[in-house]
């Protein structure tokens, strides 16, 4: 089967490498052959071995009948959207590892394919390369999903990591990050929460059945952990990991919200280190089930999109049933309704008079303690209660806060 790549950047070219350096093993166990015949990009390549057929218009791809399957690999919503509508509408079978287009455009895109009788396939959407919407949507579909959370983002991961083990700062972990290409261009969206929003939207789509756009969910990132924070989490038992979320309510609304946690050292998720991701799915009836793996990286992505790329040829006549429905109201809940625990870093005049009135006003504290304490630094975890409400309270202790950090249970 003929397929065309959308954007030869680090999946893109990724994917080329696979399919050419495995093609015996893939040809084997799956009885298919691959061949990419065009790749869509705005720059040169003049010394790539696919020089002769790289293309700067899309219509030599959208036009060309030979072409199967088409790989959106190029990122954002536009052009990509645009292009895989036109491609799905013209008969070819779409694999994308484009996170943001699934989660904004997902429920829109799934409904072309349906539509047209072709697969919109993007396992590499979310974790990177380990299996995650493949053995959702068919493994676990005898199952009532109702929570699903995890690490969904490598590079903050490697971020966190870099600063838990090796007292790296953020900024340093941040450029090791990008040199080894597990950042995105701009790193914002990786450091401010926004990919791995966008992950668990696609995962809350994919096992509650309806569309869950990003407008709205609750995200922050990592730019504020400090190593005084790791520190106290250390205090505490824990690491501090960007944690994405989402549940299904009782009265069908859902909560979906990504910052950073601390994790206590007994979470599997604790110990899900560097580019690693994990994902958490509760089913009705097997319980808990982690997904870990490789979430970011050329070869990693590229090995899920080579799976997508095998089962459109596997399903290449029938399309596959598949995906979500639209959302015809606003699904999402008020994330200051969830029950939490705090962490709280603040600065204090006098210390023993905060610590005493921090312990009326809440009960039961927590107080942390690190190396090299300032005098005015007080750190403590609060009991659960709804954030919204500990907020309130935290807002009469006379405390200055600097920063709190969500107790992950
Ligand atoms: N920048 C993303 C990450 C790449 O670090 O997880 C994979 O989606």
């Amino acid at each position: 089967m003929n397929v065309a790549i959308l954007g030869y950047g680090v999946v893109g070219s990724g994917v080329a490498k696979v399919l050419k350096e495995n093609s015996k093993t893939i040809e084997e166990k799956t009885g298919h052959e691959f061949k990419v015949t065009r790749i869509l990009d705005i720059r040169d390549f003049p010394l790539s071995e696919y020089r002769t057929i790289i293309t700067k218009n899309f219509e030599d791809i959208a036009n060309d009948k030979d072409i199967d399957i088409v790989v959106e690999t190029m990122g954002g919503v536009e052009p990509a959207f645009g292009f895989v509508t036109t491609c799905l509408e013209k008969g070819k079978h779409v694999v994308t590892s484009n996170k943001e287009l699934v989660a904004v455009k997902g429920a829109q895109l799934l409904a072309t394919a349906r539509k047209n009788n072709v697969n919109f396939l993007f396992e590499a959407s979310v974790g990177g390369g380990i299996p995650v919407i493949r053995p959702v949507s068919r493994c676990l579909a005898g199952n009532n999903i109702t929570k699903v959370s995890g690490i969904l983002n490598g590079t903050t991961n490697y971020i966190l990591t870099k600063m838990i083990t090796e007292g790296v700062s953020f900024e340093a972990a941040l450029k090791n990050a990008q040199e080894l290409g597990y950042a995105e261009k701009d790193p914002s969206a990786d450091v401010d929460g926004i990919d791995a929003m966008r992950k668990i939207c696609i995962l809350a789509s994919l096992c509650f059945g309806t569309h869950l756009s990003p407008d709205g969910v609750y995200c922050e990132g990592i730019r504020r952990v400090t190593l005084a924070d790791v520190a106290y989490a250390e205090k505490f038992g824990s690491v501090i990991k960007l944690v994405a979320r989402a549940e299904k309510l009782a009265d069908g609304k859902v909560f979906a919200a990504v910052s950073p946690c601390f994790v206590k050292k007994a979470n599997m998720l604790s110990g899900v280190n560097d580019v690693y991701n994990a994902c958490f799915v509760d089913g009705d009836m097997v319980g808990d089930v982690l997904m870990y793996g490789k979430g970011a990286g050329s070869e990693a992505t590229a090995s899920a999109v080579v799976g997508d790329i095998i089962d459109c040829a596997d399903n290449s006549k029938e399309r596959k049933f598949f995906g979500w429905e639209p959302a015809c109201e606003d699904i999402l809940s008020d994330y200051t309704d969830k029950e939490t625990a705090l962490y709280v870093r603040c600065t204090v005049t006098d210390k023993a008079e905060a610590c005493r009135r921090l312990k009326s006003i809440f009960g039961k504290v927590v107080f942390l303690w690190r190396k090299d304490q300032p005098e005015n630094e007080v750190a403590f975890v609060t009991p659960v209660m709804k954030e919204r409400q500990l907020r309130k309270v935290l807002s009469t202790t006379g405390v200055s806060v600097v920063t709190t950090i969500r107790i992950f249970e």
